[in-house]
């Protein structure tokens, strides 16, 4: 099974829960305890449920064991307690969070010891590494003075400055999408399946602060005809006139303060609606589900997909953004020519998640697995889908065929988009 990056399960576990820990380790209780945003679950409840579901999955499915607390089941569930009650249920107090957390993983090391490891561990590394995730929306969302980490330095454009506005064409034709049987995958990204589509072209990069800033100061938040009805009237009922977390004196908030807007950076904290506004404002559109993989995957010469943009091998920090320290933020647009694609496009992976205008739907022949509740319930007109992963998707989560989704007004995301055109 090829799984990217650090190829021991079992050893790949204990470094995802030395990243969740290490997240909160700066935080006070109260901090840890408290509803951030009605968006978000308090931190604390990410923590109760990563155990929860680690003893449901790698315990009690996979051992054949009794869960080590069933009276907690239903509280860490994220459907019996949606979001929105997660702060008005008693929940485990922090400490007792953390104690909780290591018990289950003494369980699943001596299931694992017993049994061995398979498929699961790898849904549920990723499932612990996916809110990591969810935890960094949460502390962006939080705006916390004292909440400085050390960042990772990030590589810069080397010298080309990108706008995210120059297109590069994709011929039509067939190619593959999606996962093949041979790795670890979710059920939503199978099966691997051959799509034929015509010839688009594709931002090199996705678009940036700089470019972004004047489709808003060109009137872009008030020309109707850019925007959906839907988009329209969000945007009037919440008065949306710039991305979340810019202030209108030029700076932006990211976890650690506020700091000068990055006109090469590409911008983030947009919904849905405002980056298909933006991609009318340039006669453009987002690129499809299928165009976006093709892009970042196709090598055009000898007809094969790659798993990653750059080739097979797994990521490095030449070629990607995202591995080891956290950098809280995504590199500037270009960085990392060695990560291109064939195709030419830049920063496709691992830096920030990118809208496309397709819904969440099954591919062809989906099959739940192993639980509907991953992706089937989420099927639908509602979300759209997003791709490549974000500066905080840990690599092994960010691979080219993972597919995220939201509703079209949501900004928490860090996510932003590249614009897409049809070849006449
Ligand atoms: C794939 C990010 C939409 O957070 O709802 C976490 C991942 N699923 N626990 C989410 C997930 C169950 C999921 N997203
Ligand atoms: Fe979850």
């Amino acid at each position: 099974m090829q799984v990217g990056v650090q190829d021991n399960v079992l050893d790949a576990l204990g470094e995802a829960r030395q990243r969740t820990l290490a997240l909160v380790e700066p935080l006070d209780g109260e901090q840890i305890e408290r509803v951030h945003d009605p968006l978000m679950s308090p931190l604390v409840w990410d923590l109760g449920h990563i155990a929860a579901y680690e003893d449901l999955w790698l315990v009690h499915r996979h051992g054949g064991e009794p869960l080590l607390r069933a009276d907690l089941a239903d509280v860490y569930d994220a459907f019996e307690t949606p979001r929105s009650q997660r702060g008005d249920v008693p929940l485990l107090r922090h400490h007792r969070c953390v104690d909780y957390l290591e018990a289950v993983r003494t369980r699943t090391l001596e299931v694992a010891a017993r049994e061995g490891t398979g498929e699961l561990h790898e849904m549920v590394l990723r499932h612990e590494q996916q809110h990591s995730e969810t935890m960094l929306q949460t502390l962006q969302l939080a705006r916390l003075d004292d909440y400085r980490p050390p960042r990772r330095q990030l590589a810069s454009a080397n010298g080309h400055q990108h706008d995210g506005l120059e297109l590069v064409e994709i011929p039509g034709g067939p190619f593959e999408l999606g996962a093949s049987d041979d790795q670890f995958a979710y059920d939503n990204e199978r099966p691997r399946h051959r799509v034929d589509i015509p010839a688009f072209r594709i931002g090199v990069t996705p678009v940036t602060n700089g470019t972004y800033l004047s489709f808003a100061e060109g009137g872009g938040y008030e020309r109707r005809e850019w925007w959906t009805r839907e988009g329209w009237a969000w945007k009037e009922e919440y008065d949306i006139s710039r991305p979340e977390f810019w202030s209108d004196d030029g700076l932006r908030w990211r976890i650690g303060g506020a700091e000068p807007l990055d006109p090469n950076e590409p911008v983030v904290h947009v919904s849905w609606f405002e980056a298909d506004a933006f991609a009318r404002s340039h006669g453009a559109r987002l690129p499809t589900e299928a165009e976006w993989e093709k892009a970042a995957t196709w090598d055009q010469r000898s007809l094969q997909r790659y798993a990653y943009p750059w080739g097979n091998e797994p990521p490095s920090p030449e070629r990607h953004a995202n591995v080891d320290q956290l950098a809280y933020g995504p590199a500037p647009a270009g960085a990392y020519p060695e990560g291109a694609a064939p195709s030419g496009c830049l920063g496709m992976v691992g830096d920030l998640w990118e809208w496309t205008s397709s819904p969440f739907g099954g591919y062809p022949g989906f099959r739940a697995h192993p639980y509907r509740e991953y992706s089937e319930v989420f099927f639908g007109d509602s979300y759209r889908v997003l791709r490549g992963g974000s500066w905080a998707t840990r690599a092994r989560v960010a691979t080219s065929m993972v597919r995220n989704w939201d509703l079209p007004q949501r900004r928490q995301i860090f996510a932003g988009f590249r614009i897409a055109k049809d070849i006449p």
